[in-house]
């Protein structure tokens, strides 16, 4: 992904390279799974700050614009942050679908200001995050929301952070794994790729975030 200025930038900014990027970033997803197509989808890195929640958000608004059923998931329970890149609130989400019925009949969700994208926030931190994720009821949670969507996407913790990442690879079709130009270390992701190995993740590919755009990117077929 190109550097830019704004975490939702295929909002702000639709015509730059960085929301081109996305947008192709959403097409390699569309078509590499024709055959058998991804409908929950995982997104980590191996530390934090990398762009998970980034990268998701703003592949969740270019897949809402070709007409897909988009809900975000934050499952990053102890540092939540996808209601903020969309201006929502964590008052119920994720935690209380598993830990309430009333709220798996009734799944609290929130619009956001794009036509088919809608946001489960984490909720309250449970006392035991990794136990809810490893839950059977988390898995009755998500079939109950992909009645709802064409596609989930998981925000998660960074995989060496936590176990969390790689219990909640085990209940999707695919991990999308997050890299830093410049910053993640070639010993982090690979150890990453080898824990998610571990569980029989299906790793579908690295996105490489934060690469600075240089001038001949941009040139003058963008003007
Ligand atoms: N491509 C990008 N261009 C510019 N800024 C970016 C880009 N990706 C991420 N950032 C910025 O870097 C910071 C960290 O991004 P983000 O929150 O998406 O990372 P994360 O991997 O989800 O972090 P955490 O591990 O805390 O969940 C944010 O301030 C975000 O705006
Ligand atoms: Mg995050």
């Amino acid at each position: 992904m190109a550097d830019s200025s704004s975490s939702l930038i295929t909002i702000q900014d639709p015509g730059s390279p960085a929301s081109e990027a996305y947008r192709a970033l959403r097409m390699n997803l569309l078509f590499s799974s024709l055959d058998k197509p991804i409908r929950k989808l995982l997104f980590s890195s191996p530390s934090s700050g990398e762009g998970k929640s980034t990268t998701l958000a703003n592949l969740a608004v270019t897949l809402a614009q070709v007409d897909q059923r988009v809900i975000m998931i934050d499952c990053d329970l102890r540092r939540p942050t996808l209601h903020t890149l969309f201006g929502l609130n964590n008052t119920k989400g994720i935690s209380d679908m598993v830990l309430n019925d009333q709220a798996l009949l009734e799944p609290p969700y929130q619009n956001t200001e794009i036509n088919g994208l809608r946001l489960i926030a984490s909720g309250a931190l449970p006392p035991r995050p990794g136990d809810m994720l490893g839950s059977k009821k988390l898995e009755i949670v998500l079939d109950r929301l992909m009645q709802d969507a064409d596609i989930l996407l998981l925000d998660a913790p960074p995989v060496m952070a936590a176990t969390d990442a790689a219990i909640l690879a085990t209940k999707v079709d695919g991990v999308l794994l997050v890299i830093s130009a410049g910053e993640t270390k070639r010993e982090q992701a690979q150890r990453s790729v080898e824990r998610l190995q571990q569980v029989n993740a299906n790793i579908l590919g690295a996105v490489l975030n934060n690469v600075p755009l240089d001038a001949s990117f941009t040139g003058e077929y963008y003007k």
